[in-house]
């Protein structure tokens, strides 16, 4: 293994710097030449890469974003695309490539892999924590502490004027952020993409915890199947003209800022062993965590399965509600 090429993909993730910091340090502490793409699939396309050095990732494992920017390159989704990606590679000497990214980054990966003898390995960056074969994905947490923060401003309005507010928070295929800031921030209730919305259900609920006439929160994941938060307000509010219902939308802002501890930690260890693997002759995986244990997962299973939040969370909700 001579020279490891390695990208981030897809949306942006708090943590996904530290994991190019330690993909660049490890490779150049076992004299391999790390050759980072820009912009994801689209910077292989167009054969913009940089060799990185150790002063290229000074400074960056605190910062959110991603220093070698990310894209979800339509045109990588073409055989031509991805022809053009491989003469790249081919002409550039990578023997090991390294995809951070969520599920349709690494669809790309694996397609690359069998149009050219590659050996890849996935790591999970993406703040929704949909991936399977994984407890967590890099930026998850940091996005979970930034809708607990904004939450928790959000209710100094809800209490102060007795409002009903409906949080959105991203993950447009699963509920993680939704039912854990649920969770996390003491909101009344979650609506997420795991669990049919019944509006007769949960105008009753309001009702009869008095929700509207206390400060209260209803956390709504953008993917539920009842709408958004302005939708579900809405409807709300048109039949409970009565109370005072309001909207907000945390939108991108769940993606920015500072990586939390528990994103730079993680985001490092699956960096080292990611090139540590393609070393050791590891191909066609995905690397995760569950607990403390780093586990392998084929890129396949991490493609075609999907990962949803333990619904047992729910139960836990409900056994916090205010009842009276
Ligand atoms: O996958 C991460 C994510 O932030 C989702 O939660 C959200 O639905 C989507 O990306 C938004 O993507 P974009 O920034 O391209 O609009």
């Amino acid at each position: 293994m001579k020279r490891i090429a390695f990208i981030t993909s897809g949306g942006d993730a708090p943590g996904m710097n530290a994991c190019v910091r330690a993909i660049v340090k490890t490779c150049l502490n076992n004299s391999i030449t790390p050759v980072a793409y820009f912009d994801g699939y689209q910077g292989m396309i167009e054969n913009r890469y940089k060799e990185m050095q150790f002063k290229d990732v000074d400074n960056v494992i605190q910062q959110g974003g991603t220093i070698i920017g990310t894209a979800r390159s339509e045109e990588f989704r073409t055989p031509e695309g991805r022809l053009k990606a491989k003469e790249n590679l081919i002409a550039n000497k990578i023997d090991g490539f390294i995809c951070i990214g969520g599920d349709g980054s690494f669809k790309g990966a694996q397609l690359l892999a069998s149009e050219m003898d590659i050996p890849v390995i996935g790591i999970p960056g993406t703040i929704d924590n949909d991936i399977y074969g994984t407890d967590h994905t890099i930026g998850f947490d940091t996005a979970l502490n930034t809708v607990i923060e904004a939450v928790d401003r959000i209710r100094d309005t809800a209490s102060s004027h007795k409002r009903l507010f409906f949080i959105e928070v991203m993950g447009r295929d699963a509920g993680f952020i939704a039912l854990s800031s649920a969770i996390a921030s003491g909101a009344d209730s979650v609506l997420i993409p795991e669990e049919l919305t019944d509006f007769n259900v949960l105008i009753k609920d309001i009702k009869n915890q008095n929700k509207g006439r206390r400060g209260s929160i209803i956390i709504v994941a953008e993917g539920d199947d009842g709408g958004g938060a302005k939708e579900v307000c809405v409807r709300v509010q048109s039949v409970l003209n009565d109370y005072s219902c309001r909207y907000s939308v945390l939108g991108h802002i769940q993606r920015g800022g500072r990586p939390s501890a528990l994103d730079r930690k993680l985001a490092s260890i699956l960096g080292v062993n990611a090139v540590l693997g393609l070393m050791n002759g590891e191909a066609d995986i995905m690397l995760g965590v569950f607990g403390d244990k780093i586990e392998k997962t084929s890129l396949t299973d991490a493609i075609s399965k999907k990962s949803h939040p333990k619904l047992d969370g729910l139960s836990v909700l409900n056994n916090l509600i205010t009842s009276h």
